[in-house]
């Protein structure tokens, strides 16, 4: 589990969960609107569903190799959970999503996020890809990719159902890394 362990970056820190995250994590993110627009859930109804998934994601699944889990992205200053990433393994491949406040965009922090994650999921000698779809409208996400050295390999037409657009499946571009060379700031 050489992925499973805090990370820090200029401004930020990627790290489990900690007491009182889920108030404060909601407030800035899990219960936003804005942010889950290309989210394939809806923001969160109330606190208890974001400590259900901290103490699932955030915690729990931290002490168990190959299990999906997620960092907290908190800032580095005063250390407020402001987002997420999340890390799906599925044998050779690793899915990630990503996402912060929108109090937040716009700075690059998450590319500098992304950039110690996926340093962090190279450092597993299983893993071969790391890959994630993003919505074709979703431009951040899209460059975000790009700053982190991912490919775009192409269009899943009517891939995702994402509630807040309804039931029709929408397009999405692949981005993938296939080897650590390929992705900035990993040696
Ligand atoms: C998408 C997201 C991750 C981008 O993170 P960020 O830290 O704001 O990204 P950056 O500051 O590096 O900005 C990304 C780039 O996209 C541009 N951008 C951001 N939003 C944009 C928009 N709505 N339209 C056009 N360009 C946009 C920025 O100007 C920036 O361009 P640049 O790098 O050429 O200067 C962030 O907006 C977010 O958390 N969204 C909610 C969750 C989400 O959608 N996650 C992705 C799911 S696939």
């Amino acid at each position: 589990m050489k992925d499973r362990v805090e990370l820090l970056t200029e401004r930020l820190r990627l790290r489990r969960a900690r007491q009182g995250d889920a108030p404060v994590l909601f407030r800035n993110y899990t219960g936003a609107q804005n942010c889950s627009r290309f989210l394939q859930r809806r923001p969160h109804k109330d606190v208890a569903h974001t400590e259900a998934m901290l103490e699932k994601w955030c915690i729990s699944a931290w002490n168990q190799a190959d299990a999906p889990f997620s960092w907290v992205i908190s800032t580095l200053d005063d250390d407020e959970p402001i987002g997420l990433f999340v890390v799906i393994p599925d044998g050779h491949k690793t899915e990630i999503h990503f996402g912060i406040s929108e109090r937040f965009w716009g700075r690059g922090l998450v590319a500098e996020a992304g950039q110690a994650a996926v340093s962090a999921l190279w450092r597993s000698p299983d893993v071969q890809r790391i890959w994630t779809v993003c919505d074709v409208e979703n431009t951040g996400s899209r460059r975000v990719l790009e700053k982190l050295g991912f490919r775009c390999e192409g269009t899943l037409h009517k891939w995702l159902v994402l509630p807040a657009f309804g039931n029709l499946a929408r397009d999405c571009y692949v981005f993938a890394s296939t080897s650590r060379r390929g992705v900035a700031g990993v040696e």
